[in-house]
């Protein structure tokens, strides 16, 4: 029984042992894929997001610088082309300025400011004649650069704006050529750099970090953005998340001489949110092939371990009945050795006794006052005789090999006759014995005095154990074309360390003359010699049971 137990925890533990190696064998490289090629598909999106935000920001670049420059250019031309008091006159800087639009719609207004900052002559939706400039940023400015292009303002007429500015100084003096320029020109360069996209953005900053132009919000315009504003650079760069947001990645590049900074933003999760979906979809694979993984491993290894475990106690338990039925028939020689050596003197002792017995009766003895002391004696003596016949007898049973007489047995009515056999003496100690037969059980090929021994033996133990009041059930059954008889009892039942014995020759939990220890393996040898088996089951408080499984025919058996 322990050792079962021990034989089924050592395949548990093998079982969980080969379910942790099958699991790592088969997750590592599946984590390790998985993991491997997500990190490389997300860096070479984000990688190609990245360049193509790169590119758009570079295109928009040169676009707005070339825009700038070229106004700049044609102001520089018309200044140099024509003279302060040409264009100083209204209808001169009228059809000057009408001709720049028929080819330019980009210049709103224009205006020609002479060195004090008075705007001489002005042609433009507003009346701005007469203003004078010369405590404006950009009169300053221009006074001090020969071009000049304003970041965006708000000026007289309260709308957002930018000028360029061109001075030119003709006899010694100063002039300037001014004109607005539409911001909106501005801003529909910079949202073809959105190319539609969800939650991207793109703004020009001043260098002192205000919204000159916002493609998301115009109210922004000329409010202070949070952007952290970069020192002067080339060309352009890109950055993950931008003013603290991870979400974004933007592409930045310095414009109009520096001046002014463009912001491209991207929304990085929109961006990768196919990504995402991949990603998805990926995991949802890892779960269910995992969940495959696990349950497949946990049947299968179940199932051939269950075998395993199975056809390992078989064979131990041949090789236990093997060594058992071994050690029987070294015993057996022995005692019928021993037996053969006993029975004689012991026959001698008999005879001598009663010859001393009859003596005894002759007259002369009869008197002697010992007479009845003398009987007493001879008559214990022939009584302990007998005794130690009886036990030679049991021995002499045990040891011999008693020919198989095979015919065809009813197991029913064999332990029908145990029954009525057993009864008397169960009723006397309220013991009943129930009979549970199977009615239609096949008839074997056995040898039926001979188990009907085994099943005095197994009965009379039971009477033993449980002493007095209690049940003996006797048990048939049709098994794979045999019989499995099964003798339960209400006694105290045996605890492991009795039960690993009780099939050895000698044992007895009896008292020294109740019990010879030789009833359960005289019943295991019969047993084995008509091919069946012989076992037990037993707890303590509950009570026995002892199963015997026989074959339809034991000739073949024993024969092989
Ligand atoms: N049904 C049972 N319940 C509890 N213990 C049992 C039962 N059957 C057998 N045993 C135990 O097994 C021991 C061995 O039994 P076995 O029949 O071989 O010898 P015995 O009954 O002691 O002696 P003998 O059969 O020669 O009278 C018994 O002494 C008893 O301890
Ligand atoms: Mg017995």
């Amino acid at each position: 029984m322990t050792q079962e137990k021990e034989l089924h925890r050592y395949y548990a533990r093998l079982r969980t042992k080969f379910i942790a190696i099958i699991f790592f064998i088969a997750f590592i490289p599946l984590i390790l894929l998985g993991g491997t090629t997500y990190y490389h598909y997300s860096a070479t999106v984000k990688e190609k997001i990245r360049k193509e935000l790169k590119l758009i920001a570079k295109n928009r670049k040169d676009t707005i610088d070339l825009f700038l420059n070229d106004r700049a250019n044609s102001l520089s031309v018309l200044a140099y082309t024509h003279t302060f008091d040409y264009l100083g006159k209204k209808e001169n800087l009228h059809n000057v300025f009408q001709l720049l639009k028929m080819v330019d719609s980009a210049f709103q207004d224009m205006g020609v400011i002479n060195s004090n900052g008075k705007q001489v002559a002005y042609i433009g939706p507003y009346h701005l004649t007469g203003k004078q400039y010369s405590q404006t940023e950009w009169f300053k400015a221009v006074m001090k650069k020969n071009v000049y292009i304003s970041d965006v303002f708000l000026g007289f007429r309260k709308v957002p704006h930018f000028i360029i500015a061109v001075k030119r100084i003709e006899n010694g003096k100063p002039w300037i050529l001014r004109t607005t320029i539409d911001i909106n020109m501005i801003n529909h360069f910079m949202c073809t750099a959105l190319l539609g996209k969800h939650g991207a953005d793109a703004y020009i900053l001043s260098r002192e970090g205000t919204y000159q132009i916002s493609t998301a919000d115009n109210d922004l315009i000329l409010t202070k953005s949070e952007f952290k504003m970069p020192s002067v650079f080339r060309g352009i760069k890109e950055m993950e998340g931008c003013h603290g947001e991870k979400a974004l990645i933007c592409a930045i590049a310095w414009l109009k001489n520096n001046d002014w900074l463009m912001v491209i933003e991207q929304d990085l999760k929109y961006e990768l949110s196919p990504m995402v979906r991949v990603k998805n979809t990926a995991l949802s694979i890892f779960i269910i092939s995992s969940l495959i993984i696990i349950i497949s491993t946990i049947l299968i290894t179940k199932r051939v371990f269950a075998r395993l475990e199975k056809v390992d106690r078989e064979k131990s338990q041949l090789s236990e009945q093997l060594v058992r039925s071994d050690r029987l028939a070294a015993i057996g020689k022995l005692a019928s050795g021993i037996a053969h050596e006993i029975n004689n003197p012991l026959a001698v002792i008999s005879e001598k006794a009663g010859w001393i017995g009859d003596l005894l009766t002759e007259e002369d003895v009869k008197n002697s006052p010992n007479y009845s002391e003398l009987i007493k004696s001879t008559e214990d003596i022939k009584k302990h005789v007998k005794r130690g016949k009886k036990v030679i007898s049991r021995l002499m049973g045990f040891a011999r090999k008693e020919e198989v007489v095979y015919g065809n047995v009813d197991i029913n009515s064999v332990l029908d006759e145990t029954h009525d056999f057993l009864n008397k003496k169960a009723i006397y100690q309220n013991i009943a014995i129930m009979k549970e037969f199977h009615e239609d059980l096949p008839s074997i090929v056995t040898d039926g005095a001979q188990l009907q021994q085994v099943f005095i033996n197994i009965v009379n133990n039971a009477i033993d154990a449980i002493n007095k009041d209690g049940v003996i059930r006797l048990i048939t059954k049709g098994r794979d074309g045999g019989v499995l008889i099964a003798i339960a009892d209400t006694g105290p039942g045996m605890p492991e360390e009795v039960q690993e014995k009780i099939f050895n020759p000698f044992f007895t939990t009896k008292p020294v003359g109740k019990g010879t220890g030789l009833g359960l393996s005289t019943s295991y040898g019969i047993v084995e010699k008509l091919g069946g088996h012989l076992t037990v089951e037993s707890e303590v408080g509950k009570g026995t049971t002892f199963y015997i499984t026989l074959p339809p025919s034991c000739e073949q058996k024993t024969k092989g």
